[in-house]
This record gives C-alpha cells, sequence and structure tokens, in this order.
C-alpha cells in the first residue's frame, strides 16, 4: 500500500519537489529575469539517494516551477553539491561571448564502476539554453586531490588588482579545511590555500561560500564572508551553517579576530563547558535546527548576496512525516553586513514581496498593553503563509510568547517565547504535533537576542511545516521545522510579570 500523502504539510512559499526527495540547495544562479535552484535530488525515491541536481525556477523566489532533472546521476557517479557560474567572457569556450553558456562545476562522487572509484572530485557540465539542458564535460573530472571527501565547490568570478580569474572554494570535509584553488577557463585548476579547521569542527565541514559584502551598506569598506555549514555540531545539535568575517586577498582567506571563537577549532578545547560557552560565540546563521548547506546566488544585478538554505536536519532528515515530497528549502534570504556592538556580523532580511495582504489582527490599534490576558490571534490559514511582524516594549514584563499553531484545546502549539532574565530568544517545539517520528526531534532553541531600547521586533514567517523567526531586523535568525495536527492553527501573544507594549502588530499571508 502506499503511503499516505501529507498535503496540509505542502509549504506556499518554500520550494518543495513534487514527489521526490532534495537536500541542499545547488547552482544557484540568476539568469535572464529568472531564479535558478538546482538542489541535490533522489528524482526515484523520497529518501537520499540516485544523487542528481533537480532543478526549479522562480521569478520572485517565493513561487517555484519544478523542471525535469538537470544533471542526472548514474553508474559511474553520483551527482553531489557544487554551484553555477554565467560564463560570461566565454572563458571555458562551451558558449560564446554573445551568448554566454551557464557551468555548473560539481563534485562527482564516483562510484566502482569508475576508474575513480572511491573518490569525489570535481567535474563541468555545461548549459547552452538558459539552464534547461544540460551536457557533462567529456573530461570530466577536471579537479581531484585523489580524496574520498573533497567536495562542494562554490566558484566565484574574482577581480583583484592584477586582473580577474575564478575561484573555488570547496572542502576536505573530515579534516575541517576549505580549499582555494583559481581557474583561468574553469577547466584547469590552481591550489591557492586552504584554511581550518576553527570555530565549530566537531563534524565534517560541506558546503562553503565565500563573497564580499559591503559594511554597512558603504561599497569602499568591503570584508568578505566564509560560509562553512558543519554537520554534526552546530550550535543547536546536528546539521548548522557558521561563517566568519575577514579579508581575502585571492589568495587566501583570513578571518578577523573577532570572528574566532576558537582559532584552533572547538575540538582543540580540553574542557567540554568552555567549548559550549565557545561553541555560543560563533557565528551561526540560524539558531534553528533546520537551516542546512545555505550559499548564494551568483549573478545577481546590484551586488545584492541572497542565499537559500536547506530546510532540514541530517539528524532525522530521512524520516521526516510528509509524503510524496520529503524536504524543502528555506526562504531566500538578502544579506547585509554590519556592526553589531563592535563586531561585524550578517543581517538577513527574508526575500518577500509586495503582494502580502494586511489583515487586521487585534481588536483597536497599537500601541496597546498586554499584560495577565491572552491575546487571540487570526488563525493560521490552510495553504497560505502567514508574517508576523511585531514590535514589543518589554517593560515590566519578564516574558512575551507567541504560541503558534495551536490547537484548540491548547494542548499542542510552537512557542516562541523571549525573556528579559535571560536575554534570549526560545523557539519550543516540544508540543507541536508529531515529535515523534525521530528520537531527536522533540527540541527547544534558543539564541541570544539584545534589546534595542527595550524593544523586541519580530518577523515571524509560518508556512504549514516550518516557522522561521528573524529577530532584531534579521540579527538573530531562527529556523524549524514543525508538524501539527491539521486543526492546530491558533495564534495567541500573551506576557508574564508584568506589562509589556505592544508598538506594532501586523499579520498578513501569501499564498
Ligand atoms: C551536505 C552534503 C554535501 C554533499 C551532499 C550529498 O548536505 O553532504 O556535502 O555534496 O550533501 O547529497
Amino acid at each position: 500500500t502506499a503511503p499516505a500523502v501529507t498535503p496540509r504539510f505542502r509549504p506556499a512559499i518554500h520550494f518543495t519537489a513534487s514527489d521526490t526527495w532534495l537536500n541542499d540547495p545547488n547552482g544557484l544562479v540568476f539568469h535572464d529575469g529568472l531564479y535558478h535552484l538546482f538542489f541535490q535530488n533522489n528524482p526515484y525515491g523520497n529518501v537520499w539517494g540516485n544523487m542528481s541536481w533537480g532543478h526549479a525556477t522562480s521569478p520572485d523566489l517565493l513561487h517555484w516551477a519544478e523542471h525535469p532533472v538537470a544533471i542526472a546521476g548514474d553508474e559511474v557517479e553520483d551527482i553531489f553539491s557544487g554551484s553555477v557560474v554565467v560564463d560570461h567572457g566565454n572563458t571555458s569556450g562551451f558558449g560564446t561571448v554573445e551568448s554566454p553558456a551557464l557551468v555548473a562545476v560539481y563534485t562527482s562522487a564516483f562510484k566502482a564502476a569508475s576508474p575513480h572509484s572511491g573518490t569525489q572530485a570535481q567535474s563541468l557540465a555545461y548549459s547552452t539554453d538558459g539552464g534547461m539542458t544540460w551536457l557533462k564535460y567529456d573530461e570530466n573530472p577536471v579537479l581531484t586531490r585523489n580524496s574520498a571527501h573533497f567536495r562542494d565547490p562554490k566558484v566565484f568570478r574574482y577581480e583583484g588588482p592584477h586582473g580577474s580569474c575564478w575561484v573555488m572554494v570547496a572542502v576536505e570535509a573530515q579534516h575541517q579545511k576549505v580549499v582555494l584553488y583559481r581557474s583561468e577557463d574553469l577547466k584547469s585548476w590552481d591550489f591557492l590555500s586552504d584554511f581550518g579547521p576553527a570555530n565549530a569542527d566537531a563534524g565534517e565541514w560541506e558546503c562553503p561560500d565565500l563573497f564580499p559584502l559591503a559594511v554597512d551598506g558603504d561599497p569602499d569598506n568591503t570584508k568578505w564572508v566564509l560560509i562553512v555549514n558543519v554537520n554534526p555540531g552546530a550550535v543547536a545539535g546536528g546539521s548548522g551553517g557558521q561563517y566568519f568575517v575577514g579579508e581575502f586577498d585571492g589568495v587566501r582567506f583570513v578571518p578577523d579576530a573577532g570572528s574566532l571563537a576558537a582559532p584552533a577549532g572547538l575540538s582543540s578545547f580540553p574542557d567540554k563547558d568552555a567549548a559550549q560557552a565557545a561553541l555560543q560565540q560563533c557565528l551561526w546563521l540560524d539558531w534553528g535546527r533546520d537551516c542546512y548547506a545555505s550559499v548564494s546566488f551568483s549573478n545577481v544585478p546590484d551586488n545584492r548576496r541572497i542565499i537559500i538554505g536547506w530546510m532540514n536536519n541530517w539528524d532525522y532528515a530521512n524520516q521526516l512525516p510528509t509524503a510524496p515530497w520529503r524536504s524543502s528549502m528555506t526562504l531566500a534570504r538578502e544579506l547585509r553586513l554590519s556592526s553589531v556592538n563592535g563586531s561585524l556580523q550578517l543581517i538577513q532580511h527574508p526575500v518577500l514581496t509586495e503582494q502580502r495582504v494586511e489583515e487586521n489582527p487585534v481588536p483597536g490599534p497599537a500601541p496597546f498593553n498586554l499584560d495577565g490576558t491572552a491575546l487571540r490571534l487570526p488563525d493560521a490559514v490552510p495553504g497560505t503563509a502567514q508574517v508576523i511582524e511585531a514590535e514589543i516594549v518589554l517593560g515590566s514584563a519578564e516574558l512575551v510568547e507567541f504560541s503558534l499553531l495551536g490547537s484548540t484545546d491548547g494542548s499542542q502549539r510552537t512557542v516562541l517565547g523571549y525573556s528579559t532574565r535571560s536575554g534570549r530568544l526560545t523557539l519550543d517545539r516540544r508540543q507541536s504535533g508529531n515529535t515523534q517520528f525521530h528520537g531527536k526531534f522533540a527540541s527547544v532553541e534558543a539564541a541570544p537576542a539584545a534589546l534595542e531600547d527595550g524593544i523586541l521586533k519580530l518577523l515571524i514567517v509560518v508556512d504549514q511545516c516550518s516557522v522561521e523567526v528573524f529577530a532584531q531586523d534579521g540579527k538573530v535568525v531562527l529556523t524549524d521545522l514543525v508538524f501539527p495536527e491539521a486543526n492546530s492553527l491558533n495564534n495567541w501573544l500573551s506576557a508574564e510579570g508584568g506589562t509589556a507594549t505592544v508598538r506594532k502588530l501586523a499579520i498578513s499571508s501569501i499564498a
């Protein structure tokens, strides 16, 4: 018998494959007015396997159309994660200067039938029809280290004082190293340098990215951001994304002292408590359980830097209770780099459109006071994503709580709380619905979040089976999956221990 399907968990504005498995976003590229999302895909099932690149496109990063598999695994190789560049200048010769090819740089995970059996090496495929069909290069692989764990190439165009070239960042996953190479033509690669281990190094390093960002929007003050995904050993447990801020001179990435909580890696700490404390000091893209393998789009105009992550965690990824598909991507998030209390940090804003329909959430306009009585908010609407924006002055209250996707009897709910005592934002999914499908799923996540002038600012996006929280104007992000029962749609807002003042509360939906 076919497994029961779960259409009510299908997100409205997060990408899912129609009836198959996906993991990492791959080959994110903007081209000809469309955002292309390739992704780790099993075309034949809804658990990990038969790895290939699936393909989807979107005009707005919210609504996606799925296309046929772009690059298929076969009897000699699985197609693992990688990136796509638009080869302006036709350095590879795969296209023309007038009509540049899209070039995919992916990891060949070679199987027993291959002469490269047992190694992971970097290969090329190219498209001359705007990304719809792809040919593998006949001289693959183009870069091997005879390593079993060399993967996840992210390629970008580097413009330096002495000219420009292609730069690849990839990983030696089990050595917690990012490795950098350069090339003139995408086909022949020279080693530049490596980086790591540093900071979170308990698990494999995967899916790196390296890009420049203007500091506080000043184009004359640029810093480089190195994203390093780590599994396991992330701050919320299992998989997660850390980043470093520093300099890149075309050869070497050198992190600023301020982004190094553990210069030789946390595993060099003799003491467990000290390592746990330093883990909290590392820079995290997301403090929740379900944001992994985040990498950025290439070729986006106006130097915008937009990332997408895989909204899942290898701890329980293959067991998520959805069918016929399994797994989705996070929302697209636009990055900025800003100084926060003297150190540079990423600020993330979800890419949402103007199509939002405003609703009047509460009786009477803000500001209004919240005290002992919980305020009922509009219910979540099946099939649409709900966006909740709030600004709350904590005042004498010790705790403010949003209770989301609750059952009518209140026994089931996902709780987003802020405590003035701990200065932490918590997301508690222990009573969120189906948590039994895996022993590691029920959890409470916590992120440090300083109030600003006593104010807590939240942007919460709830989309059937996920809660994404952007706090303090995107300085702190928390993403968790949840699998509530069908009728668990109630939302409440409450304060405890005193009075809080709601300055702003807007609730809208996107279909
Ligand atoms: C990360 C990852 C990558 C690899 C891919 C395989 O989730 O393990 O390192 O390329 O998934 O599907």
